[in-house]
């Protein structure tokens, strides 16, 4: 196990009722922007029990946060805040909100160009405006974790960033407010946590048994639970479980002592911004691929995965690795999730322009072993047709 440092401040506020608890997380002086995205919360009831919970307090809204977060919608509510002088942010929605306002709570504070931010993988942030968050769709993770993507449309870039002050001071997560959700983005969400395990499992040993098994269990968990949210929509105990593991599929817990790839992500965000395909579905995509080109260098995780999550110990180790991968292009499909670029109708047109874009964002060195070129990325994505 490698030496770690485990830090995660976010409070959880769980479970069904607990929007009215924000009224206690936040200071009653407080100026408060609440921000969302195209107005799923003001057809779900979500908008009114926030509303209710802050009456009488002093918020403004900022609503139009596109998925995948853009920099250039993202500044207009920089500069609301500049001018209202907002102290206290308050994301309701799913990733792209949350992420959002990281975006925001470091931008505002920020004297240089606020896109050194993005440019700097949040290393040039020095401090960010308080914030918290009500999570309408378990997926990214974000309502956990320090972590942002954001979108330049004029570059054409969609970069992760990082900072410790980016932690959300409180996140209430009710099971009940993702009733609403699509099957799409339900589907998205199961998709999006499964891989986030992947990027801090599928690697190779280090003796971290107890963070396996935590990985593990929530792959069991979205493996029984996934399909079950589209059969039975209004299933509490299976909303629970769902929005849970995608907490914690992501908010440090699973990467502790442990190496990390996220070489699928890097690849996946190129297909996103130059494809427009919703960010689960571009991993969909490469995960399957990556592993059928990478099982040499995985081969260890990939036989622990087969046997302990699809119960897989028949056949050679190569018959029981395409087996595994078999399962998890099975799996993806049970919630209707391509798995191909050609079940999106993408050709191999695509690939020159994603491999030259992870280049022009230094993404020349991923993966676990930071040892996935470009050149390998394109095998990759030629995996993926
Ligand atoms: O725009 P609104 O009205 O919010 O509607 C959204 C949006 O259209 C809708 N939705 C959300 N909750 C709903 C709902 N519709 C009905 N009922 C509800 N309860 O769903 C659509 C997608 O929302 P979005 O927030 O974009 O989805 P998701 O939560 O999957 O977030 C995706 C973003 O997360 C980033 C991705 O890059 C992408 O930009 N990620 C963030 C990470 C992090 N911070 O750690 C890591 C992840 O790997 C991921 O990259
Ligand atoms: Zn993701």
């Amino acid at each position: 196990m490698k030496n770690f440092k485990f830090y995660n401040p976010t409070k959880i506020i769980f479970g069904e009722g607990t929007i009215k608890e924000i009224a206690g997380e936040i200071p009653r002086e407080a100026r408060v922007l609440l921000t969302y995205g195209g107005g799923s919360i003001k057809r779900n009831g979500v908008f009114d029990a926030v509303q209710s919970a802050l009456s009488g307090r002093t918020v403004d809204e900022f609503g139009g946060i596109e998925p995948n977060p853009t920099y250039e919608t993202l500044m207009r509510a920089v500069e609301m805040i500049r001018r209202g002088g907002h102290d206290y942010l308050l994301a309701v929605g799913g990733g792209s909100v949350i992420d959002g306002v990281k975006f925001i709570a470091a931008a505002v504070p920020y004297e240089g160009d606020p896109w050194e931010i993005v440019q700097s993988y949040g290393a040039k942030i020095k401090k960010s405006l308080p914030f918290g968050t009500v999570l309408t769709l378990p997926a990214s993770g974000s309502e956990m974790n320090n972590g942002a993507v954001i979108t330049n449309r004029a570059l054409n870039a969609k970069l992760p960033l990082a900072h410790p002050s980016l932690f959300p001071r409180f996140s209430v997560l009710d099971p009940k407010v993702t009733y609403s959700l699509p099957p799409v983005q339900i589907a998205n969400g199961v998709v999006d946590a499964f891989v986030h395990v992947m990027e801090q499992y599928m690697t190779y040993p280090v003796g971290a048994k107890l963070q396996d098994r935590f990985a593990e269990g929530l792959l069991l968990t979205l493996v029984e639970e996934g399909p079950r949210a589209l059969t039975e929509p209004e299933n509490y105990d299976v909303r629970a479980n769902l929005m849970w593991c995608a907490t914690l599929a992501l908010n440090g817990l699973i990467s502790a002592g442990v190496p990390q790839d996220w070489a699928t992500h890097m690849i996946g965000h190129e297909m996103t911004t130059l494809c427009g395909l919703d960010h689960a579905r571009t991993l969909a995509i490469v995960l399957p691929a990556l592993w059928e080109i990478r099982s040499a260098e995985k081969k260890e995780k990939l036989l622990q995965y087969a046997e302990r999550v699809w119960e897989i110990t028949a056949g050679d180790e190569q018959a029981r690795i395409d087996a595994a991968i078999a399962r998890t292009r099975e799996f993806f499909k049970s919630l209707q999730v391509g798995t191909r670029l050609c079940d999106y109708n993408l050709t191999e047109a695509i690939i020159p322009t994603i491999v030259e874009r992870l280049k022009a964002h230094n993404m020349t060195k991923l993966g676990e072993k930071r040892d996935v070129t470009p050149e390998l990325a394109e095998a990759i994505l030629r995996q993926c047709l």
